[in-house]
């Protein structure tokens, strides 16, 4: 049955090519293989990383980690941090202080074995105005170290696969915004790299693009660990398995994002609809076990529309639906009420000091 009362709101570059070439000079790296806890290992590790900028700390103390095949989304608002984490990861700038380590790799004492494993989307493509896409994509495959004899099926692969083909052969120079930022994906997958890093890969697509880009994400997930920045918030639902939210060069929340919607509020939270004939329904939800608070917050035909809090981690569901058959009345709706990411996200970066739920508490 439709809800009698809706759902209630609640509170509110230059590319440096010459690094890759160099990449193709070292042979027989040693990686460090980083084990998770699970046993699994993890491709992207992350450890007490630290940029200062003169006076301006843009990334302060994080950690985390990413595991093979996993899509991380990194949200955080403007100047959070999340384009400097993403260029010491790419080796594009040192750290200050902490370690990273990329496909197995330190990417300070072994930067080039780990560029040589990512491809970096970043903000801005680097891309050569007087190239053709095609010129271009050919030019980086062999920058990268593609065999020649791969070259040709790799580019065009790459440009079927961002949907590049019908601009193959215009200079870059020439290009919409979306299609420079197709390109941009384009070079980054061309070697085909166990680690993607992504930074707002949707940027100035249009919807059907966007959709399409996130599609694609999905697919090289599992054969690829993606790390991906967005201010785009069911982006990262739809898209990430977990999600690093960063406020002012400080990582605030990792979890999924089902767990950060759900168990932010530290207790949970019931909504019910109740067709009690216009009785007062108040006592007997609050002598269910565990119940701590239950607010009406509407009344129409008989029907009230009521939000119950409860003891974090109990789950008063069955003994709600219990006393309300008991008294004879009608269950019409009983749900948990979970946070959008909207409010998740609002709530963790403009508060001065969040408080962390378990959920919450960094991983790694
Ligand atoms: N080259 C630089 N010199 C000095 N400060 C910098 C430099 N680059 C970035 N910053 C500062 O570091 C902080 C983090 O910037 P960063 O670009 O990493 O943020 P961001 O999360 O990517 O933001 P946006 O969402 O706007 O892309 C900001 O305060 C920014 O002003
Ligand atoms: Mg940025």
């Amino acid at each position: 049955m439709a809800s009698a009362f809706g759902r209630k709101v609640i509170r509110p570059v230059v590319f440096r090519l010459t690094a890759f070439a160099k990449a193709t000079a070292v042979k027989k790296p040693e990686a460090a293989k980083i084990v998770t806890p699970a046993g699994g290992i993890n491709v992207i590790e992350v450890q007490n990383l630290t940029k200062r900028y003169g006076r301006v700390t843009a990334v302060d103390d994080v950690s985390f980690s990413v595991a093979r095949g996993e899509i991380l989304g990194f949200l955080g608002p403007n100047g959070a941090g999340k384009t400097t984490t993403m260029r010491i990861l790419t080796g594009y700038m040192p750290a200050t202080e902490g370690r990273a380590i990329v496909a197995g790799f330190d990417v300070f004492n072994q930067p080039v074995d780990a560029k040589r494993r990512t491809g970096y989307l970043p903000e801005t493509p680097p891309l050569y105005p007087d190239m053709t896409i095609r010129e271009y994509l050919t030019f980086v495959a062999k920058i990268k170290g593609v065999p020649a004899n791969e070259r040709r099926s790799r580019v065009e692969g790459v440009i079927e696969r961002t949907w590049a083909k019908d601009m193959a052969d215009r200079h870059c120079g020439r290009l919409s915004k979306g299609y420079r930022q197709r390109v941009g994906l384009a070079q980054a997958l061309i070697h085909n790299p166990d680690v993607l890093i992504l930074d707002e890969p949707t940027a100035g697509l249009d919807p059907k693009q966007i959709i399409e880009t996130r599609e694609l994400i999905k697919k090289l997930a599992g054969d690829h660990t993606i790390i991906l920045s967005t201010h785009i918030l069911p982006e990262v639902s739809q898209t990430c398995q977990r999600v690093v939210i960063i406020n002012k060069g400080r990582v605030v929340a990792v979890d999924t994002p089902e767990n950060l919607t759900g168990r932010l509020r530290g207790s949970e939270t019931m909504y019910l609809e109740i067709d009690a004939g216009g009785q007062d329904v108040t006592s007997t939800l609050e002598s269910v076990a565990g119940v701590t608070k239950v607010q009406v917050i509407g009344r129409q035909n008989g029907v009230a529309a009521i939000e119950i809090e409860s003891v974090h981690g109990r789950d008063v569901r069955r003994e709600l639906a219990r006393a309300v058959v008991h008294q004879g009345w009608g269950l019409l709706e009983l749900r948990p009420v979970k946070m959008s990411l909207e409010e998740v996200f609002l709530h963790l970066t403009t508060e001065e000091t969040p408080e962390l739920s378990e959920a919450e508490v960094p991983r790694g």
